[in-house]
């Protein structure tokens, strides 16, 4: 089910906190291209939206472990998956797709 989450897309690189279906999510703005992922970190649930924007990965702010934008990955073994969602733009406004609980 896809949900409307913004107007407007955030600047590039800004994490934008959001909120969709009773989740806290991040949207962000690479390269012209929209990312949303849970705002939570899969180490030790640290907020990512205070973390910055690095070659394409989120990077946590308390230690440093960043995650792919496209695949929730780390690259650090035994961390669980970021959860990543799809993303689009229709008639200017902004989608995010979740399941509906
Ligand atoms: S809490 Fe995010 S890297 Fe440790």
């Amino acid at each position: 089910m896809w949900f409307k989450v913004s107007e407007l897309s955030p600047k590039p690189n800004f994490l934008q906190e959001i909120s969709a279906n009773g989740v806290e999510l991040v949207l962000t703005n690479v390269q012209g291209k929209l990312y949303c992922f849970e705002n939570r970190c899969p180490h030790e649930e640290v907020r990512l939206s205070l973390g910055c924007i690095k070659n394409k990965k989120i990077q946590c702010a308390l230690h440093g472990y960043s995650f792919n934008l496209e695949t929730g990955w780390s690259s650090e073994e035994n961390l669980e998956r970021l959860i990543i969602y799809q993303v689009k733009r229709e008639n200017a406004e902004i989608f995010i797709e979740m399941e509906d609980c």
